[in-house]
């Protein structure tokens, strides 16, 4: 041969006519997009179940002490949804929480994970959302109390919080974990609900997965680092057999915001959960965070 394969591929992608090899949607990519989506969660947030609302339709209220956050429709419909974005409006949406328009977003939309996420892999999730139905409801307005309903004041509370990905791996580590972490991290995002967070929103970094009071929707996530009293007397195939069937050692069921978690992680390959599990029994020990004390508010 020639010319070596890379630049046969490049060569045969400029003559198809596409603006890029990224642009290229295949089979493939809408498959794994779908994979990554139903990890991410992000119909959960996107779809107002409740009330009969289409998926990826958007209007899902999330209450937080700071007002209530109706998700956006981010299905394909070009004028509603996102139907207009290009590649690199929908990378940077998630790498930096901009919006194509310049608006920075507010943190309820996890991207403070997501933006660990390859281009790959985000690309793949447009590629699938772009298969999807288009959803011709407009957005609801956010109902957010002053000071948080100003956006531009994102901008300083990105400058202090925010960290832009992506996720760079741990060579000393095995890629088991490094899979498990990347999933944990970037995809699934286990730390936005299981971390407490300080009065502006943001994550308390010392108490990363150390448990949570008063989540959205008034939901408390316990404690998941390997503390005895947390999972540190759960095995790996503990971990597993929760991730995929929702069920405890002691035979509970987790509830609340862990049910369409598990829905999701249950989808994932054994490989996956097992990568998952192992980077959680990996997790240093960390005392639970204490209740927060009751306040007149
Ligand atoms: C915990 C709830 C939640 C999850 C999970 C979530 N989102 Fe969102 N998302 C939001 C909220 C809230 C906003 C609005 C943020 C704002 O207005 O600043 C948003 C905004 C967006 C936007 C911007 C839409 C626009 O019109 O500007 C896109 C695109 C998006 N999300 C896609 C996704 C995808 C894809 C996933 C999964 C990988 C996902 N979201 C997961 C809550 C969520
Ligand atoms: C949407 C918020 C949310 C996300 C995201 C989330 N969790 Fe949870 N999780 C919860 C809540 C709430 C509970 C408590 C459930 C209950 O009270 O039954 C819980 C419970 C658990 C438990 C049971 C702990 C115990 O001691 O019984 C484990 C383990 C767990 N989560 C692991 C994870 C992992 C791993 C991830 C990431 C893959 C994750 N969670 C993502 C909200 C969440």
């Amino acid at each position: 041969m020639r010319y070596p394969a890379s630049a046969l591929l490049l060569a045969m992608t400029l003559l198809s006519g596409g603006p890029s090899m990224a642009a290229e949607v295949t089979a493939d990519a809408v498959a794994r997009g779908a994979y990554l989506f139903a990890a991410a969660d992000c119909a959960s947030c996107h779809t107002d179940s409740k009330n009969g609302g289409a998926p990826l339709g958007g209007g899902k209220a999330l209450k937080t002490t700071f007002g209530t956050f109706f998700t956006p429709n981010i299905s394909p419909d070009r004028e509603h949804g996102i139907g207009g974005w290009t590649d690199d409006q929908f990378v940077k949406a998630f790498r930096k929480g901009i919006s194509p328009d310049g608006r920075d977003y507010y943190p309820a939309f996890p991207y403070t994970s997501f933006t660990g996420m390859t281009d790959r892999d985000l690309l793949d999730i447009k590629a699938y959302i772009f298969s999807q139905p288009a959803v011709p409801t407009a957005d609801r307005p956010h109902d957010l109390r002053f000071p948080f309903n100003i956006r531009w004041a994102l901008m300083p509370w990105k400058i202090l919080y925010f960290r832009e990905g992506p996720f760079m791996g741990d060579p000393s580590r095995s890629l088991e974990w490094n899979r498990g972490a990347y999933l944990a991290k970037a995809v699934t995002h286990c730390g936005e609900c299981h971390s407490p967070r300080n009065a502006l929103g943001a994550i308390e970094k010392n108490r990363r997965l150390a448990g949570a009071w008063n989540g959205p929707d008034g939901m408390s996530a316990p404690n998941i680092t390997q503390h005895p009293d947390a999972l540190g007397k759960w095995s790996t195939s503990d971990i597993e057999a929760l991730l995929k069937d929702g069920i405890t050692p002691d035979g509970d069921f987790v509830g609340s915001g862990m049910t369409d978690v598990v829905a999701n992680t249950a989808k994932l390959t054994d490989a996956d959960r097992h990568a998952l599990a192992a980077f959680l029994k990996a997790l240093p020990v960390k005392d639970p965070t204490p209740k927060p004390v009751a306040t007149s508010r």
